[in-house]
């Protein structure tokens, strides 16, 4: 047998005995005795030919058929370690008392503590400090010695469960062993081991064996084992397992078993009804919910971060000075229309048939939050999302806070909603969204007669206080900003009376266009926007154009790349949110719209872009509020232009994803451009983009632009913390690339 390299032999020294040579015990006897941990692993067994096979296997080194014996030869730092079936423990404790000295280490590898830990103290009259509770969550469908495998507990989890009474140098010692042996160790308390266990191993087993003597016990069973492939193979593996071991740890932990037994059969109960009453609401919701769920935790399991938030698997970018970009794209889904789409076809009567939705983090995290809160939402799949709609009054209280990872819009517009609800709700998200400004959504809030608590200094986390009469308010925004706008309309569906909101300056209006194709009458007139509760949402069909915001990038690039021409297909064109076509053609940009029409109520075109020699201008601040997600790319385009490019009136940007005129700032001067912040805005000079090295700060229009940047270096670009611009545009590396980009992912 191969022997591998001695990594702890240092740390342990002793001798290991294992009592009980089955599966488990052997694993660790063999994995132990290769990586040399001990001085010597001794077995013992009731079974003479159980022995003799560990022997012959290389298993132990040693053995001894009389226990009496063997405990009574360990002394000081020795380890034994108890690995027979759960029920026959208490009798091995016995012996310990007996013959085992109170200065050795013992432990255990039963798959349910509370049993053993009680019989411990029956025994012992106390918890001994020599005893160290242990489980390794690892095994196999096969059993006995024969099936030993050294690499068992390679990248698996055991959990320790110390009592106050258990020697803390014994704890660590014993959590040494399993280390040593490839183990990750975790402690817990005996009570939580056990309620977990039963949920996460214990009733799958009984499921296994259940649906397995069902079928074995139905007249026909040699027909139905015939032809059960896939499915019954997958879930019915592990009712191969050792049944003594399986009946011992039924009957072991039995009342938490129990209880999460009598929720699945409720839960089995209510699948039969809508099986039988043919509600295929509910057998979708189970389905869906279930898939995600099973996704999720696939994602915990092989340890990957749900949602890249920063600090988790950072991602930079390395960008080449390229030439020309050339071709066709379509750019991902636009995203304030996604979230839209998702939270009003969630507050629809019927079903709402999303397409073109943008699978990024932002839209993604709405989608959750609805989930949680009860919605059947299918997908999405290349796009589609079927969103079954619970009507205004139907949303369900969610079983914990709401995580919106890095998205404000989802944050600043389901606070308008929930502030409606009947049930209590909490919002928190990422370390960039838990200091972004949500005193402008909990004024106007509170005004209605919600009740709204922020974290200290007005930022998330947000708690909302359910059952509220909201009151309509007539409300004027302090600043240009949809989510405010939204967030007020939104509260207005549940406020008696009528809403009205005025706005300084035209701010996009997808809330109010996407009210009016679900058949909710909203009246806009001058800068005042007006909607009556009482009114419900008609679910339908909303096919979501590619976003403006995302299609900047690449019409900026394509400006400042000579001998560029491309076409970017069916972008959203509407007129509160086309102030980057309007300032890049002020700066003598080339872009045409071509085939132009209406999709679901917006506006889209396909866009043509050529080169242009740019030139600075003095932004209008008009356009401010309908170029505002933009300003970092126009940035890199004013770097690009001939002469001076002036920004104000662009207050706002401080308070985006990053402070996103200091972040372009800093960077652009890195990059060799005289760029100079002012309260409100920029005076950027263009010139000549030298490489260099610049941080994101995690904002993905900040680590898209600087990208683009790239195009017109010197030298390379290396753009640190972009993970987070899949928040926006999953895709973007591989599109940058397919027009003619050289970027590329590396991790940081
Ligand atoms: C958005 C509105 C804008 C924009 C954000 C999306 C929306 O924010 O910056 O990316 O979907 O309503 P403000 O309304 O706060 O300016």
């Amino acid at each position: 047998m191969s022997e591998l390299p001695t990594a702890n032999s240092a740390a342990l020294s002793g001798r290991l005995l294992v009592v009980g040579l089955g599966l488990i015990g052997g694993s660790l006897a063999l994995a132990a005795r290769q990586r040399r941990l001990f001085s010597e692993v001794i077995g013992t067994s009731r079974s003479a030919s159980t022995l003799r096979e560990a022997l012959e296997l290389g298993v132990v080194d040693r053995v001894e058929s009389d226990l009496p014996t063997a405990l009574a030869a360990m002394g000081p730092g020795d380890i034994v370690v108890v690995g027979v079936p759960t029920l026959t423990v208490p009798k091995i404790i016995a012996q310990l008392k007996e013959h085992l000295a109170p200065e050795v280490i013992f432990t255990d590898v039963a798959s349910v503590k509370g049993s053993i830990v009680t019989a411990i103290k029956a025994i012992y009259g106390s918890v001994p400090e020599q005893f160290v509770p242990g489980h390794p969550i690892a095994g196999s469908e096969k059993s006995g010695v024969g099936a030993s495998l050294p690499n068992l507990y390679d990248n698996h989890r055991v959990i320790l469960t110390p009592l106050t009474e258990t020697g803390e140098a014994h704890t660590a010692r014993v959590s040494a062993m399993w280390s040593g042996v490839g183990a990750t160790v975790s402690e817990m308390s005996v009570e939580e081991h056990d309620e977990v266990l039963a949920a996460t191993s214990h009733l799958p087993h009984l499921l296994a064996y259940s649906l397995v003597d069902t079928l074995a016990g139905m007249e026909e069973n040699g027909e139905i084992f015939r032809y059960a492939a896939g499915g019954f193979r997958d879930f019915t593996r592990i009712a191969a397992s050792d049944p003594i071991m399986w009946h011992d740890i039924t009957l072991a932990n039995s009342s938490a078993i129990v209880e999460v037994l009598d929720s699945v059969t409720d839960h089995l109960q209510s699948l039969r009804k809508a099986i039988l009453s043919g509600d295929s609401e509910h057998l979708l919701g189970v389905f869906t919910r279930a898939k995600e769920a099973r996704h999720r935790f696939q994602i915990m399991l092989d340890n990957k971060a749900y949602l890249q938030t920063m600090g988790s698997t950072e991602v930079q970018y390395r960008v080449e000075p390229s030439g020309v970009l050339q071709g066709h794209a379509r750019v991902p889904g636009d995203k304030s229309i996604s979230h839209r789409a998702i939270m009003l076809g969630s507050l629809a009567e019927g079903i709402t048939e999303v397409s073109g939705f943008l699978e990024g983090e932002d839209s993604l995290a709405t989608l959750q939050a609805f989930r949680d809160m009860g919605v059947v939402i299918e997908g999405p799949d290349k796009g589609r999302v079927v969103v079954h709609g619970v009507g205004l009054q139907g949303l369900k209280a969610p079983a914990g806070p709401l995580y919106l990872g890095n998205s404000g819009t989802s944050m600043r517009l389901l606070v308008g909603i929930l502030a409606g609800q009947p049930f209590d709700s909490v919002l928190t998200g990422d370390e960039s969204l838990s200091t972004r400004p949500m005193k402008r959504v909990a004024d106007p809030l509170a005004l209605m007669g919600a009740d709204i608590e922020t974290g200290e200094g007005g930022t998330p986390p947000l708690r909302i206080g359910g059952n509220r009469a909201l009151q309509a308010i007539d409300y004027q925004l302090p600043m240009a900003s949809a989510q405010v706008k939204s967030c007020v309309l939104l509260a207005g569906l549940y406020a008696s009376g009528e809403t009205s909101v005025s706005e300084p300056a035209p701010t996009r209006d997808h809330t109010e266009r996407m009210l009016r194709g679900f058949g909710y009458k909203v009246k806009t007139e001058g800068g005042q926007v007006t909607l009556t509760s009482g009114g419900t949402l008609q679910g339908g069909v909303i096919d979501v154009p590619s976003d403006i915001s995302s299609a900047t990038f690449f019409m900026v690039a394509a400006s400042i790349a000579d001998g560029s021409d491309i076409t970017l297909s069916h972008v959203g064109i509407n007129p509160t949110r086309i102030g980057v076509i309007n300032i890049l053609r002020l700066m003598g940009g080339d872009i045409t719209l071509l085939n132009e029409r209406l999709a679901g109520g917006e506006p889209v075109a396909d866009i043509r872009v050529r080169s242009a020699d740019l030139k600075g201008i003095a932004i209008p601040e008009e356009q401010v509020p309908l170029a505002i997600d933009e300003f970092p790319a126009i940035f890199v385009a004013a770097a690009c232009a001939k002469g001076t490019t002036v920004l104000t009136g662009a207050e706002e940007l401080r308070v985006k994803e990053s402070d996103r005129i200091q972040a372009m700032a800093d960077g652009l001067a890195i990059l060799g451009i005289s760029a100079e912040s002012t309260a409100d805005g920029m005076v950027i000079e263009g010139g000549q983009i030298q490489s260099g090295e610049v941080d994101s700060l995690g904002d993905h229009r900040i680590a898209m632009s600087f990208t683009i940047a790239g195009l017109r270096a010197s030298g390379t670009i290396l753009i640190r913390n972009c993970s987070n611009v899949a928040t926006s545009f999953p895709d973007f590396v591989e599109l940058s690339n397919s027009l003619g980009l050289r970027v590329s992912e590396e991790n940081q």
